[in-house]
């Protein structure tokens, strides 16, 4: 061709990166590799290989070890020994390793850009330009936090010995994510890669060896998701972080939840890329294509549902079209190439399957007439148009280069669209006015969203989803709280268990055998409160309260599913509630220690009776200073606005998570429920509460005390009854967005257990005794903290 004749083409030639580096690397390694446990490569007990193969031409890279459960356990107990000393070197020197490694990473970043392309077949542009990168930038801010611990979380404590699963689609990046706020705050790592892509986990083994990280801190166990498994069982892991498909994330909590095990789970996702017809439609479109075909949308936050403003569907779908036309796809070290291969064969079929289901449910797919590559794991970049909201490509992660479009007439409709979706993980909002922008970006259900940009990471910037997209955040401060926990929480006693109540139908339980002498100076029924009004219980049942001496203080109901049912929709009915200012709400918190201030005689002097005179007055005395507090917190426990290296501003918001049920201490029957149900409304959220079991007549104060605070109906809520049973209900009910539950070890347990389809979050004692009087353990910022759900907004600035 001559140069005129290319010069009229304008057709891109091969650009290939030299994978000789890499290749030589990995010839080096014999291109067989152990695990890496306790500082060094160790064949795997079972002798057993797998074959880690190019996507891109199906030739085999290398063969890894296929982890069992004797090569987890070598390195649980590699990380258990590396762990004290460890996490009590100083922080500057841990800080230094974690500079170290974030400089070798820098120094060997095109070989490790390489070596992602060649294991997971992303394109070479992404892998040099955004995944590495990310991976040095990540381990630089935590070095930072590695020497800033000690003065910025004073009482805070490493979790120990941490198990960590990644994915295939972000691998060494995903490593980062998680290994970087790990160390930093002192913990040591078992982590197990992707089948698919455990190359650079390889390769970071070996970095760890050459900045000389002692033994034992960083393992990488290799291996399928059986070998996931062993991890996740081995009974000597502190915590398990993961990141991958919800489906796993559900097997993994219901693995942990008869366990001490936390857990932090970055599941799927199905966000929503919302357009406005006042956005700029062509930097949309550049938005979109690195919304869904980035990394040829194997992306969790992936940008897969285009919601568009009717007005301008027809003009953007043809813009998107006229884009797609020039996208390439091909060998993905080949510079030029917009989208490389798919993972492996299985995921190909999965994204063809799902297309073609699409397409039977009515969707019309539409594929540019690219060019592609002869052999390899290609699918074209496809825009699936009509599609339904309800249908399954509008519900279900595709994780592939497909793009589901649909339209909305309105604001309110575009953010109903959007939050209709079990997920919750990203959105991005295109639209010139601010106004609107903001406005819709505050009612997404999701941990970011992006507003006129797209899929933008920063290592200073939480990341993580809402509902089923999982909870706990990678980044920024509220990462690394992931990985700590309050110094006296780790030793507190545990708490003795609680008497097993009854079945639930066991009327004959509800009557007692020796009936003691009813109390001729307190004689007290309550009832249920609900929505803001005293409410009869569903069972017409009533259970009997007794004080210290085993005399009859009264009765309280006896409250069943039904009850619940009625609380937890009274609590979404409040939900305005997060609206209000918090200014309003620390007026009404003020209000609320004013009276109780007023009464403190008369509540004390009914509580004596079940818990003593001198526990009575220092639960009422506690009880006001509590109020005051958490009045106090309500317009200070803010966000923060971060400053990521691109020209935006990072707007993080502490939201409320929604309605939350909690199971209140039976042994400190008011300060337990104030300490429990005050952060949560502080924040935003509404109640559905059971109170204490011992002495559950306190309801009767509680809701006085409410009414007469100008506590607007359905933000508290409470049911009386046996806690087991109550805690079943609430924590299996899927409108019930988080669960508190704060008795013995078997109710933390159940807790877990029960909300495991769900996956709503979970905060319990673990059965173990808080002291309620201490200021540092029963109130103050781990329980807001847990009231709350980081929102990152990315809003870009200048021009
Ligand atoms: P996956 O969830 O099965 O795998 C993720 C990781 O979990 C891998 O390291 C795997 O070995 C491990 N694992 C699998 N089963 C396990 C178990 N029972 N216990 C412990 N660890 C286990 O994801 P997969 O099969 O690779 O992809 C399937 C689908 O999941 C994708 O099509 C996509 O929809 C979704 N996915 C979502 C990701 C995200 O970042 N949100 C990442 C990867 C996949």
């Amino acid at each position: 061709m001559s140069i005129a004749e290319k010069f009229a083409a304008m057709e891109y030639g091969p650009a290939p990166e030299d994978a000789k580096e890499a290749l030589t690397w990995l010839d080096r390694h014999s291109r067989r590799f152990g695990h890496f446990i306790n500082g060094a490569w160790r064949e795997p007990f079972a002798r057993e290989y797998v074959d880690t193969t190019d996507p891109s031409t199906g030739e085999r890279l290398a063969s890894v070890a296929q982890g069992s459960s004797a090569d987890i356990d070598a390195a649980v107990q590699a990380a258990r020994a590396a762990f004290p000393k460890w996490q009590s070197i100083t922080p500057h020197a841990r800080a230094r390793y974690m500079y170290a490694l974030a400089r070798q990473v820098q120094k060997h970043s095109r070989r490790l850009a390489v070596l992602e392309t060649m294991d997971n077949g992303k394109p070479i542009r992404e892998s040099r330009d955004i995944d590495i990168p990310l991976v040095a930038r990540h381990f630089y801010y935590h070095a930072g936090w590695a020497q800033l611990l000690p003065q910025e979380f004073p009482d805070y404590t490493a979790c120990g010995v941490v198990g960590q699963i990644i994915p295939w689609n972000f691998p060494l990046l995903m490593l980062a994510w998680k290994i970087a706020p790990a160390l930093a705050t002192g913990n040591a790592v078992v982590l197990k890669p992707a089948e698919f892509t455990p190359l650079t986990a390889l390769a970071f083994a070996e970095i760890c060896q050459e900045v000389g990280l002692p033994a034992g801190v960083v393992n990488i166990v290799t291996g399928d998701g059986s070998t996931g498994e062993a991890l996740v069982k081995h009974p000597d892991v502190d915590k398990i972080a993961f990141t991958g498909s919800t489906e796993v994330g559900r097997a993994i909590r219901s693995a942990t939840a008869q366990s001490h095990i936390r857990l932090s789970l970055e599941l799927g996702g199905k966000s929503p890329f919302i357009v406005f017809e006042d956005a700029d439609l062509d930097s949309a479109v550049e938005g979109l294509v690195d919304g869904i075909w980035l990394n040829q949308g194997q992306v969790c936050c992936a940008g897969s549902r285009l919601l568009m403003q009717e007005s301008i569907a027809e003009p953007l779908i043809a813009k998107i079209r006229e884009r797609m036309i020039t996208l390439r796809v091909g060998p993905p070290l080949d510079k030029g190439i917009d989208i490389g291969a798919i993972v492996a064969p299985v995921q190909l079929e999965r994204i063809q399957r799902l297309v073609n289901q699409g397409v039977a449910e009515g969707a019309t797919c539409w594929q540019p007439q690219t060019e592609m590559p002869s052999r390899g794991l290609y699918f074209p970049p496809t825009l699936l148009s009509n599609v339904h909201p309800s249908s399954m490509v509008a519900q279900q992660e595709i994780f592939g280069p497909v793009l589901a479009a649909m339209t909305f007439r309105t604001p309110s409709e575009a953010v109903e669209l959007a939050n209709n979706t079990a997920y919750g993980l990203a959105a991005c909002v295109w639209s010139e006015s601010i106004n609107i922008a903001l406005h819709v970006s505050a009612q997404i259900k999701a941990g970011v969203v992006w507003v006129n940009c797209t899929n933008l990471f920063d290592a200073s910037c939480g990341f993580g989803g809402y509902r089923e997209s999982g909870y706990g955040r990678e980044g920024g401060r509220e990462g690394l709280l992931e990985y700590l926990e309050p110094a006296w929480f780790k030793s507190a006693p545990s708490l003795p268990a609680a008497k097993p109540s009854p079945g639930e139908n066991a009327d004959s339980d509800r009557q007692t055998a020796n009936p003691a002498p009813v109390s001729a100076e307190i004689d007290r029924t309550v009832k249920l409160y609900i929505g803001g009004k005293q409410a009869r219980p569903d069972s017409g049942y009533s259970m009997e309260v007794r004080g210290r001496n085993g005399q009859i203080l009264g009765e309280v109901p006896l409250g069943n599913r039904k009850d619940i049912r009625n609380t937890v929709e009274a609590a979404h009915k409040a939900a305005g509630w997060a609206k209000t200012t918090a200014h309003n709400r620390a007026q009404i918190l003020y209000y609320m220690a004013e009276n109780l201030s007023q009464r403190r005689d008369e509540v004390a002097h009914r509580l004596s009776a079940a818990v003593g005179e001198a526990q009575a007055s220092a639960e009422v005395n506690s009880g006001i200073e509590r109020i005051f507090s958490y009045a106090a917190w309500a317009d200070k426990f803010d966000g923060a606005v971060h400053n990521p290296p691109f020209r935006n501003i990072a707007i993080a918001m502490n939201e409320p998570i929604g309605a939350v049920g909690i199971i209140c201490p039976h042994e400190v029957p008011l300060l337990g429920f104030l300490s429990l149900v005050l952060p949560v409304v502080d924040a935003g959220n509404t109640v559905v509460a059971v109170p204490s079991e011992t002495y559950p007549l306190i309801t009767g104060d509680l809701y006085q005390l409410f009414d007469t605070s100008d506590l607007p109906g359905g933000v508290v809520n409470i049911v009386t009854g046996y806690s087991s049973q109550l805690l079943k209900v609430l924590a299996e009910h899927d409108d019930v967005d988080a669960i508190w539950c704060f008795t013995d070890q078997t109710s933390a347990f159940a807790a877990k257990s029960f909300s495991t389809g769900n996956l709503k979050q979970v905060f319990t004692n673990e059965g173990r005794a808080i002291d309620w009087f201490d200021v540092k353990q029963g109130e103050g910022r781990w329980f807001l903290q847990h009231a709350t759900q980081v929102k990152n907004i990315w809003v870009p600035y200048g021009e």
